[in-house]
């Protein structure tokens, strides 16, 4: 019977010989109107079986409406009354068509990636319909703790599942290029394998759950100024190294239900036209499956543009980019009109068909999946608590001023943030939580005293200046930068005062940013003169008096460090960590946690020190915003300030903890490379406190024959909370690939022959314990298609 099926051209079941099975023989099917079991739903069939069924059945006008969303509400989308956004889940981001001639359900897209986003409050509904918001993703990441960003996941995912939500449009793993990208805060790393292996856990962790992810923003989406146009110049080493490299551990790591494409264009093309990216490189090379959808209204420079035109329809469907979201009722026309044309193959069509029914047909609501509307949210709480002190990192703990365990002892919170904390960015990775826990409650919840004179000053200017930060937002457009806060001014002699009547002063210096709007120098990544006042007055005071100073962190993304950071005995980059921020807080501040998150990127001494300063949009003033070259190539992050002798304020890999850890000589299983190689390195717990280490392992290759990196890294691990005195082991396996780079003669990731090193240590610039190996002959790892052909003539930097 199956073959039967697959080769059928029309409705496959038989008239004369209906099937005998019953409706309750197969859990989630239906009758049709005939009284009989749609083949689709007849699950004793393979998926293929049932899809090509079902695309057998369809129209040419179905395949075309298929191919697109079914629009954003407000924005003069399609109504589907069916699979309607606002009908089932309010906030959803968009659905898949319903196609009810056929019993197709329509499936529904949410935003991540911090949390599910939905609306919270629906109409003549008492019903709340909160999630949990999560850490940022560089927080997420911070913890280099796969394990524990699995669990994460599967909490996410079981949001999603229990809110009526099919595909989490999450996680997003761009790579930090510059610390001015507004969204750099969804994203993980600098560094591909940090991103790929974090996302990778991620994406496992949801989709356990039944429900899809969206790998995104597919690829090199590195800033949000002209997100819609913007065409980055960028070599063919540099996507297959950095930009790509770590989708590409995502996918071979995790199978994402779908992947989305981003905005941008690469060398002319916009990535959701391209076929080298999305069938040649995703498809053929990684073996990626599932669909990949357009970022919405991705591929137009303009709504407007998008509004009538055609041509780019048949050149994203003919890419493989299945799903144009959220849909508009042009592009189904001029879809339909590509296929009768002859501009748009039908096999290109059925394919994308195919991709999306078997997303829906594996989906929640294809298998009536009761959802409750009732996650656990009380259980996810203590997750997101627990996960969010995980991924702060301990940048600086002069004479161990930290942990502050004595709850008898007073605390000064100074700073805007300490009263109005921020627990994640915003734009479309903003969550809809029910609460946030702020820092003063947190600590306040942890038993520590505050100065009550001071809060109750704070309070009132916070809310002055938060109420007029919203009212300037709300006259801009609401993608419009944030102002951050300015903070309220102190005599000397009125900190002279706090500093004799409290113990410790924190200082909580915040930053917000998101999508729509990259981030600015003056007053956002440099500290303004507010705060630089604000913490030298507060250092002079308390230290006069013996006292310590902590400033806490709660930002998103990079900040300057290294004109104050002196100043003040111990820094805490809290990030911005979630609904459960302040108890995350005060369970490292007060020692019941140990510091254990580690940068996933580079904190530069000053922002002209960033690879790529010199090419971020419109730089130098008055260039073109439209247009960014990556000329540093390969050398972002760690990779440029190690190879180009740069000093950073704090360094790739960094984290201090409140115990101490001993590498021992790292054990490699041979001298010579035969394949494959594992290093063993085991790391004992030297100090007086239970902690955690993650262990970085980088690679220095010889750079004889090819330009390489300083060092790269290549894995890492991190260990169980180690007892004092305690060790462990932990052993990593190296591939031909992991030492190879990308040879844009050969076409090929090439190992180069000679001696390599192998580092095993707590930070990039930590010395750590090295071994040797020899690879004997150059090794061809992995010959790959040609892409990327350059629309600009300029050369990537070289040390
Ligand atoms: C964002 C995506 C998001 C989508 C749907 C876009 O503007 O770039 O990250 O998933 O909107 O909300």
């Amino acid at each position: 019977m199956a073959a039967l099926l697959a080769a059928a051209p029309a409705p496959s079941v038989n008239p004369i010989d209906p099937p005998v099975i019953t409706v309750d023989d197969l859990p989630f099917a239906d009758l049709n109107h005939n009284g009989r079991l749609d083949v689709y739903e007849d699950y004793r069939l393979s998926l293929e079986e049932r899809v090509n069924d079902l695309v057998n059945q369809m129209t040419d006008e179905e395949k075309a409406a298929y191919l697109t969303g079914t629009g954003k509400p407000g924005n003069d989308g399609l109504t589907n009354v069916v699979g309607s956004v606002e009908g089932r889940v309010p906030g959803a981001a968009g659905t898949t068509l319903a196609i009810e001639r056929l019993g197709i359900p329509a499936a529904l897209l949410a935003d991540g990636p911090a949390g599910l986003r939905i609306k919270p409050i629906r109409e003549n509904d008492t019903n709340t319909y909160y999630c949990t918001a999560f850490p940022v993703g560089t927080s997420l990441a911070s913890t280099w703790n796969t394990a524990l960003i699995e669990s994460v996941g599967r909490s996410i995912g079981s949001e999603t599942k229990e809110y009526g939500i099919d595909v989490l449009l999450a996680p997003a793993l761009n790579i930090h290029r510059n610390p001015l990208c507004g969204r750099n805060y969804e994203y993980y790393s600098e560094d591909p394998v940090v991103a790929g292996k974090i996302a990778a856990a991620m994406i496992n962790g949801i989709q356990a759950n039944g429900v899809g992810t969206s790998l995104k923003h597919y690829a090199a989406n590195n800033q949000e100024t002209n997100r819609f146009s913007v065409n980055e110049h960028i070599s063919h080493r540099a996507m297959r190294e950095i930009y790509l490299r770590n989708f590409e551990i995502a996918i071979r790591e995790s199978k994402p239900w779908t992947v989305m494409s981003s905005y941008n264009l690469i060398n002319g093309t916009y990535t959701s036209e391209s076929r080298e990216l999305l069938t040649n490189i995703l498809r053929n090379e990684w073996g990626f499956n599932g669909v990949v959808m357009s970022d919405w209204y991705g591929g137009y420079h303009s709504l407007q543009e998008l509004v009538g035109i055609s041509s780019n329809v048949a050149a994203q469907v003919g890419a493989g980019n299945d799903l144009l979201m959220p849909g508009m009722k042009e592009q189904r026309a001029a879809i339909l009109q590509a296929m009768q044309n002859g501009t748009l193959s039908r096999e290109d069509v059925d394919n994308s068909v195919k991709r999306i029914l078997q997303m829906v047909l594996q989906s929640p609501i294809m298998q009536k999946y009761n959802y409750s509307s009732k996650p656990n949210l009380k259980a996810h709480a203590q997750v997101t608590r627990d996960v969010a002190a995980e991924g702060m990192i301990l940048l600086k703990n002069e004479g161990n001023a930290l942990p502050f365990t004595d709850t008898s002892k007073s605390i000064a919170a100074f700073g805007v943030t300490s009263y109005a904390f921020i627990s994640g960015g915003t734009g479309s990775g903003d969550v809809n939580e029910a609460y946030t826990v702020s820092l003063l409650e947190g600590m306040s919840n942890a038993g520590f005293k505050v100065d009550e004179a001071l809060k109750a000053q704070y309070i009132p200017y916070t809310n002055k200046v938060k109420t007029a930060e919203e009212e300037r937002r709300k006259k801009l457009n609401k993608l419009a930068r944030h102002l951050r806060l300015i903070e309220m001014e102190f005599t000397q002699q009125e900190l002279e005062q706090l500093a004799a009547k409290n113990d410790v002063a924190f200082i909580t210096i915040g930053r917000n940013s998101g999508e729509g709007s990259d981030r600015v120098i003056d007053n956002d990544f440099n500290l303004g003169e507010d705060e630089h006042r604000l913490i030298d007055g507060v250092s002079k005071a308390f230290h006069a008096k013996g006292k310590k100073v902590v400033v806490i962190l709660n930002i998103g993304g990079v900040i300057e460090t290294a004109g104050w950071k002196d100043k003040v005995d111990a820094i805490l980059l809290a990030w911005q960590p979630g609904q459960e921020g302040g108890n995350s807080v005060a369970d490292v501040l007060g020692g019941k946690v140990n510091p254990s998150g580690k940068l996933t990127m580079t904190f530069p001494i000053k922002y002209e020190d960033t690879p790529s300063a010199k090419n971020w949009p419109g730089t130098p003033a008055g260039a073109d915003p439209d247009d960014v070259t990556y000329e540093e190539g390969v050398y972002v992050g760690y990779r440029y300030f190690d190879s180009f002798k740069v000093k950073p304020s704090f360094a790739f890999g960094h984290g201090k903890s409140y115990t101490t850890f001993e590498y021992k000589d790292v054990k490699l299983s041979a001298k010579n490379f035969n394949g494959s190689i594992t290093a063993a390195v085991i790391v004992k717990n030297t100090g007086k406190a239970a902690g955690k280490e993650v262990v970085q392992l980088y690679v220095s290759a010889p750079g004889k024959t090819m330009d390489k990196p300083v060092q790269e890294l290549k894995a890492f691990g991190k260990t169980k909370t180690l007892a004092p005195g305690e060790s462990q082991m932990l052993t990593f396996t190296l591939t031909a690939k992991d030492l190879a780079s990308f040879s844009e003669q050969q076409v090929a990731w090439v190992a180069e022959p000679g001696k390599y090193t192998v580092k095993a240590a707590g930070a990039s610039n930590d010395k750590g314990k090295t071994a040797i190996f020899i690879v004997a002959k150059e090794i061809v790892a992995e010959k790959v298609t040609p892409a990327f052909a350059p629309d600009k003539q300029y050369k990537d930097i070289k040390p």
